[in-house]
């Protein structure tokens, strides 16, 4: 049976999800159109990541752009129902935790029965339980809309359970961005690393820390901004520490006058997926808030510093190579649970691998679609 799938992309977390999706689909015949919502719209944001993964132009681009997170959700759904409603597939698809993924799940659930379509849920069951994070009433709202909830670590069934979702909605397909990991990897590290740091000083041979920023609770108020980057400064007297800056990271630091303590900083603009993942793979220790930095590293074997109170990925803390820096974040506390960190060691890639991050959930997620397809029952 062909099976009909509309995949939804809006942001930089979700390309490296969707590209294995899209290929598995295609590879088993099934009809698949990808449609980027362009939450995200930047050439360092979007285009480079479609172009590092290989992935195929957009079906549809509804160009949403930035605003307000009503202003964006609202847009998303304006422009996504007409979608539904022409294309009418089996299956909407969303994936993470972003503004994209909870529009679009909105508007197929009031279109279920108008258009027969399902909705599937990539990375479901993940939670932080910190309602002050947009992206956690994304996660919730997001999977109590979905028929089909595909998770990707065995600790997110019991969030599920403890909020009402029946089981038999929910399958374990574990970790697809590990799927993009494992395939780009050997052609990633091919180009060196630092290729897009403008082959920056500091990284001829020299031992690395890779930081990232950018959460709202992070990034958005003039002191813990301050605390962090005094934190990364410090930490640069004995590596260098890489700093790509996010757009929403770079325009606070100019807002605050912050300029001066990326001195010591290898600041650079985004980095594309390829980048990325070659600085990441040969760092001494990542220092991040980004959810999928935290996956990745502990599948690198990378030690990694969150800069988060919590993290809806528990697994890459208890099997992982994760830790969470002690929370109010301290400029000493920071440096200290960094340099342990790194004490800590790299181990070999894989070793620290969750069950399922072995580069084949697009695989189980294709089947699960094709199960689910078998039934007629909607939730
Ligand atoms: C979004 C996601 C977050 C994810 C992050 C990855 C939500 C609620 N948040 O946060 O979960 O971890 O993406 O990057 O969906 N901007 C640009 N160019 C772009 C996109 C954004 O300059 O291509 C700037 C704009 O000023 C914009 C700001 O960044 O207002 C924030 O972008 P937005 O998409 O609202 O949220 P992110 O912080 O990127």
């Amino acid at each position: 049976m062909t099976v009909k799938v509309l995949l939804v992309a809006g942001a930089r977390p979700n390309f490296m999800k969707v590209a294995p999706v899209i290929a598995a689909l295609e590879g088993a015949a099934h009809e698949c159109t990808f449609v980027h919502t362009g939450q995200h719209y930047d050439a360092v944001m979007s285009d480079a990541f479609i172009r590092d993964l290989g992935l195929r132009a957009p079906d549809y681009h509804l160009g949403v752009g930035s605003g307000s997170h009503a202003l964006q959700t609202a847009r998303i759904m304006e422009a996504f129902e007409p979608v539904v409603v022409a294309e009418r597939p089996d299956w909407v698809v969303v994936v993470g935790d972003v503004n994209s993924t909870l529009a679009c799940a909105l508007v197929a659930s009031k279109l279920a029965q108008e258009t027969g379509c399902r909705i599937a849920h990539v990375e479901a069951g993940l939670r932080s339980n910190d309602w002050l994070m947009p992206e956690e009433i994304n996660r919730v709202l997001t999977d109590r809309l979905s028929d089909l909830l595909l998770t990707p670590s065995r600790d997110a069934l019991a969030n599920l359970t403890r909020e009402g979702i029946d089981s038999s909605r929910v399958v374990f397909v574990g970790n697809v961005m590990i799927d993009s990991l494992l395939r780009m990897l050997p052609q990633a590290r091919g180009r060196g690393r630092g290729t897009g740091t403008g082959g920056h000083q500091g990284l001829n041979g020299g031992p690395y820390a890779i930081a990232t920023l950018h959460r709202p609770s992070n990034v958005d108020d003039r002191e813990s901004l301050t605390v962090i980057l005094s934190a990364l400064a410090d930490l640069s007297a004995d590596l260098s520490v890489v700093l790509p800056l996010h757009p929403r990271t770079r325009a606070r630091i100019d807002s605050f006058g912050l300029e001066g303590l990326l001195a010591p900083l290898v600041a650079t603009p985004p980095l594309g997926y390829m980048d990325m993942l070659a600085l990441q793979a040969d760092a001494e220790i990542v220092i991040t808030d980004s959810g999928g930095m935290q996956e990745e590293s502990t599948v690198l074997g990378v030690p990694c510093v969150t800069l988060r109170r919590t993290t809806e990925r528990p697994v890459t803390v208890s099997q992982g190579t994760n830790r969470l820096a002690p929370w109010p974040l301290t400029r000493d506390g920071i440096v200290r649970t960094a340099l342990d960190a790194r004490r800590s060691g790299r181990v070999e890639i894989g070793a620290r691998a969750p069950e399922g991050w072995d580069g084949h959930a697009s695989e189980r997620i294709v089947t699960a679609l094709e199960k689910a397809s078998a039934t007629t029952e909607r939730k």
